[in-house]
């Protein structure tokens, strides 16, 4: 754990049920004259699956990205267990933040184990000197971290790939390997962005009870997904974002049933909605263009579109 991030917590060791664990605070991500993400509010406590859904390029991943130090967010301020964030991604895993890709980055040539024995480098104290030498201190880390990765392995199910290529593991075991590899940084938040992409209906059921065993066992759960069912099934809150902004956020029953969240969804923004504006305008130049086009290539059928 670094100095700037050192809470009376440890990691591993969730704190009291109903603290807050992330806040983040109006936080924006302007990418040139493009705003991914505008001044989203978002919390979530210790013992809690929160969803965060919304239609493609909604601002998302952008905004776990700025939860976890890959991009510093243009206003806002992110915090964990009440401390400030630092701005690099391995800071903020070492302070307790962990997770996982909406492309799976995983290294293909190494083992399923050792895959996840790279996740436990922020937690071993063993430094450069102890590896060169490998003394009895060094051993004993490599002993523990081993052990612990294999454990890991089990919980996610797949202790007897442990030895294969991260390469050859079909695409549902490599969406677990990544999340046991999150796991090994022994994190209080576990971020999720589309861990069941990819997945036939079993898998997806299988991960579900997964994340609920991560809950269970003292990580905070922030979820990003498209499947609906799969979000409403295991979250116990659900934000929405639409075009960068926070629609809605409530529990999963509130959102479900929200109009605005069914028309974010088939693309006819509401009264309300605060990327109406901005969605009617593309939406009546696409009109005016396709009408346009539709005229250029068949003059005499306008009707024919
Ligand atoms: N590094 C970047 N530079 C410029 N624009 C970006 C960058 N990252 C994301 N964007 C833009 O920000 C917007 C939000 O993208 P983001 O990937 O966060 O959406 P998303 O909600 O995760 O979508 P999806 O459900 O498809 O994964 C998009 O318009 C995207 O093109
Ligand atoms: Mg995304």
């Amino acid at each position: 754990m670094t100095t700037d991030t050192t809470t009376k917590d440890t990691a591993a060791g969730a704190p009291a049920p109903g603290d807050t664990v992330l806040d983040a605070r109006g936080v924006t991500m302007r990418f040139g004259g493009l705003t991914a993400v505008r001044d989203v509010d978002l919390t979530v406590r210790s013992g809690e699956i929160v969803g965060l859904i919304g239609p493609n390029g909604a601002g998302k991943t952008t905004f776990f990205n700025c939860l976890t130090g890959l991009y510093i967010p243009t206003e806002g301020e992110v915090r964990y267990k009440d401390k400030v964030l630092p701005p690099k991604s391995f800071k903020v895993t070492a302070a307790g933040i962990a997770r996982t890709f909406q492309n799976i980055r995983l290294f293909a040539n190494m083992t399923v184990l050792e895959n996840v024995l790279v996740g436990r480098h922020t937690r071993t104290k063993e430094g450069f000197w102890s590896a060169v030498l490998r003394g009895p201190g060094f051993h004993k880390a490599e002993a523990a971290s081993r052990e612990r990765a294999t454990e890991l392995l089990e919980f996610v199910g797949l202790a007897d790939k442990a030895d294969h290529l991260a390469r050859n593991l079909p695409y549902g075991e490599q969406r677990k390997l990544e999340i046991a590899r999150a796991l090994a940084s022994e994190p209080g938040l576990l971020l999720l962005d589309e861990p069941t992409a990819g997945m036939n209906p079993q898998e997806t059921r299988a991960a579900e009870e997964l994340i609920f065993a991560i809950r269970d066992q003292g990580t905070a759960v922030l979820v990003i997904e498209h499947d609906m069912r799969f979000i409403f099934n295991l979250c116990d809150r659900v934000a929405v974002l639409v075009q960068g902004q926070k629609l809605i956020e409530g529990d999963p029953a509130t959102v479900q049933g929200d109009e605005r969240v069914i028309a974010a969804y088939i693309g006819e923004p509401m009264e309300n909605d605060p990327g109406a504006a901005e969605a009617a305008e593309v939406e009546a130049a696409e009109a005016a263009a396709e009408a346009e086009a539709a005229t250029d290539a068949a003059p005499g059928k306008e009707n024919d579109r």
